[in-house]
């Protein structure tokens, strides 16, 4: 059983005189808790270790689970945000010092990496994910996993991880959070399953199921997708956790006639610890008495969750030491890869030369809105335990720079006409902030309409007829429809939600000394009603090439290209591609590229490799990412970027779920984004 430990302050005074805690060390006591779910305090944890090893009947120490999603007291950009770095060596770097931290806490299990796909822009979840691309996800599933885990679980700088939420979590329908999800089993194999086998294969400890149910079943009470998939086919050995109440919530579903059903069905499945819902705890011993569960199930729960907590060493040292995360908290390397994550992860999505900014040209510079002026907006989701000491917001970062601030409008609260022309009289450019709140994303935050609000809206309308150039910062966890910042903005940078050093890393990216090259992970459609909008959509019958094609797969009152498109980013500098070779080997296509920074100043840029295979027998997709180097190029000079392209990796599941690469021709683009045209051929 694993208990929630999050109370509130209120609970927690109270708690001090005698109830709550009292009911979880007495369940603790009584050996009826295995683990604790949002404990974070030294002091807190090691008292209900000392409850469990030293006053209950079998002396077994806690598993401490927490979502520590992107980082622990020293916050990174959100992973959505994080993604857009395209940097494996980054991806593992914050999960790092993510585990260093929460490790110092006392906490040994978390709950990331999230790795669920992502395609629609609704899900507020989408936040906690690496976008919408597979390759990609694979590659950030394998860092994550490392850089967390280690090698060593009972290291006390590294902590137990789980890959979550398995499985298609993100393919909810209507991108409505906890909805239902009917898939072929092929695409579940193709888009949905990768990451999770690079999860399992680079070790982590424990997988969590999904709300979801997938073509009728949910996943916390299926045996194909946990036993079949998930044990056999995969092989993983390690921790199955539900999700929050998630068995007792097949009750709901419909799927489970009632509690103690839910618990069987679980069990049955091969979930090993229940999350919060009690089922196990209440049922299981009556199921074992009607003889309608095995105790080998329980044996074999129990074997997993006691492998985990040897090899994290809590029967050799289940403390932590309390003076540790004081220690190391926020220290100074940590703030440090805060602010380079940061810089990394932002992406500038329109630039007409207004930046980076000439402080020669623009004396009276003036920032507005409310999301650059509040540390909470640089947090994001999950992010409960960040030291706002060390935060620094845009409006603090700019006033250092001799900006100004006036609020002016919010994301809700009315834009204010005399505030902001007493404000603006005498500025000649504007910063403002549009957006989203950081609660506006994350679990149980599905928006129908991510389009701008009406206040920033009004916003954009009085800054158009101000006729001061302006430059849009958008703080948002999810991509959002924003064609007008677009069209009337001189500029637009992508801030995310990036962290405890958001605000120092944009003040450098805006006053030119970062270069920016990070590039999106999701598409940015135009309208709402355009979601899920993802680069990578199978091909139809009909394509659209134009927003008044007739007869075409399209909107009406829509756009065929969305405002922005997975893998676009802009530089200060202009990078030329040319010498495009491919070479067949025996097992891979050898694919080269000359890329040359022609531009004024150094930058980097991520070099993109995606495919397209013309012709099989099943519909393949437009193009899909099948390889990205990050490369620095000072200004003037050029290097020749190679990749291996395994034939292995050009192939797709079909109907009968087998693993094919078809024979055939495929299309190799490399350049700058996914709308990238540089292409050659190869028949494989
Ligand atoms: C529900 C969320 O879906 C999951 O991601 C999280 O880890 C658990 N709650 C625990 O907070």
């Amino acid at each position: 059983m694993l208990e929630s430990g999050r109370i509130t302050l209120k609970e927690y005074e109270s708690a001090q005189k005698g109830d709550i805690f009292d009911r979880n060390e007495d369940e603790i006591r009584a050996g009826r808790i295995g683990s604790m779910l949002g404990v974070a305090e030294p002091e807190k944890i090691n008292r209900l270790q000392r409850i469990a090893v030293e006053e209950s009947r079998l002396h077994i120490p806690l598993l401490i689970g927490c979502d520590v999603i992107h980082g622990f007291n020293t916050v990174f950009p959100t992973p959505l945000a994080e993604s857009c770095c395209f940097d494996d060596e980054l991806f593992e770097q914050t999960a790092t010092v993510s585990a260093k931290e929460a490790r110092a806490a006392g906490i040994n299990w978390i709950f990331a990496p999230m790795i669920d796909i992502s395609r629609d822009a609704r899900w507020g979840r989408i936040a906690e994910s690496m976008g919408q691309d597979t390759f990609l996800a694979q590659r950030y599933a394998e860092r994550k996993v490392k850089g967390y885990q280690g090698d060593d679980l009972s290291s006390k700088e590294k902590i137990a991880c789980c890959a979550k939420h398995f499985l298609a979590y993100g393919a909810c329908e209507g991108g409505k959070d906890y909805n239902s999800v009917d898939m072929s089993f092929s695409k579940l194999y193709d888009v949905y399953l990768p990451p999770f086998k690079n999860a399992i294969d680079a070790g982590v400890a424990s997988v969590m199921t999904s709300f979801n149910d997938i073509n009728g079943v949910p996943v916390t009470t299926n045996k194909r997708l946990l036993k079949s998939l998930l044990r056999e086919d995969l092989g993983f050995e390690g921790v199955v956790v539900s999700d929050a109440s998630a068995i007792e919530e097949t009750v709901n579903h419909g799927y489970s006639a009632n509690s103690l059903e839910a618990a069987k069905n679980a069990l049955d499945a091969g979930v090993d610890v229940d999350m919060i819902s009690r089922s196990y705890i209440d049922f299981l011993e009556e199921l074992l008495k009607q003889k309608r569960i095995k105790i080998e199930d329980i044996d074999n729960a129990v074997r997993n969750v006691l492998r985990l907590k040897i090899a994290l060493g809590l029967f050799d040292n289940p403390y932590c030491d309390e003076k540790e995360l004081a220690a190391i908290s926020c220290k100074k390397e940590h703030l440090n890869l805060a602010k380079k994550s940061a810089l990394h992860s932002t992406v500038l999505l329109k630039n007409n030369g207004v930046l980076p900014i000439n402080k020669n040209k623009f004396k009276n510079i003036l920032l507005i809105g409310e999301l650059g002026a509040k540390i909470s907006e640089n947090y994001g989701c999950w992010a409960f335990y960040g030291k706002d000491e060390y935060a620094v917001t845009l409006k603090s970062a700019l006033e250092k720079e001799g900006v100004n601030y006036a609020e002016c409008y919010g994301v809700k609260k009315d834009f204010d006409e005399q505030e902001f022309k007493a404000a603006a009289a005498n500025a000649d450019l504007i910063i403002a902030t549009f957006g989203e709140n950081s609660s506006m994303s994350g679990e149980a935050h599905s928006y129908a309409d991510i389009s701008l609000s009406k206040p920033q809206k009004k916003a954009v309308r009085y800054l158009k007829n101000s006729k001061i150039p302006f430059i849009s910062v958008l703080y948002n966890g999810r991509p959002m429809c924003i064609p007008e910042l677009d069209e009337d903005s001189d500029a637009v940078i992508e801030a995310w939600q990036l962290g405890t050093k958001a605000g120092e890393a944009l003040a450098d990216i805006i006053f030119g000394r970062f270069n920016p090259y990070g590039k999106l992970t999701t598409n940015f459609p135009y309208k709402s009603g355009e979601c899920p909008s993802y680069y990578n959509h199978m091909s139809t019958g009909r394509p659209a090439s134009s927003n008044s094609a007739p007869w075409t797969s399209k909107y009406d009152d829509g756009r065929v290209k969305p405002v922005y498109s997975f893998g676009q980013g802009l530089s200060y500098t202009d990078f030329e591609y040319s010498n495009l070779k491919l070479e067949k080997q025996k097992n891979f296509v050898k694919v080269s590229v000359k890329v040359a920074n022609v531009g004024k100043v150094d930058g980097h840029e991520t070099v993109q490799l995606y495919i397209h295979d013309k012709f099989a027998s099943k519909v393949r997709p437009v193009r899909e990412l099948k390889g990205y180097k990050k490369v620095f190029l000072k200004r003037g000079e050029s290097k020749k970027i190679e990749f291996d392209l395994p034939y292995d990796n050009l192939g797709f599941y079909n109907e009968n779920l087998e693993y094919v690469v078809e024979k055939g021709e495929f299309e190799v683009f490399v350049g700058t984004d996914s709308l990238c045209t540089y292409k050659a051929e190869f028949t494989l």
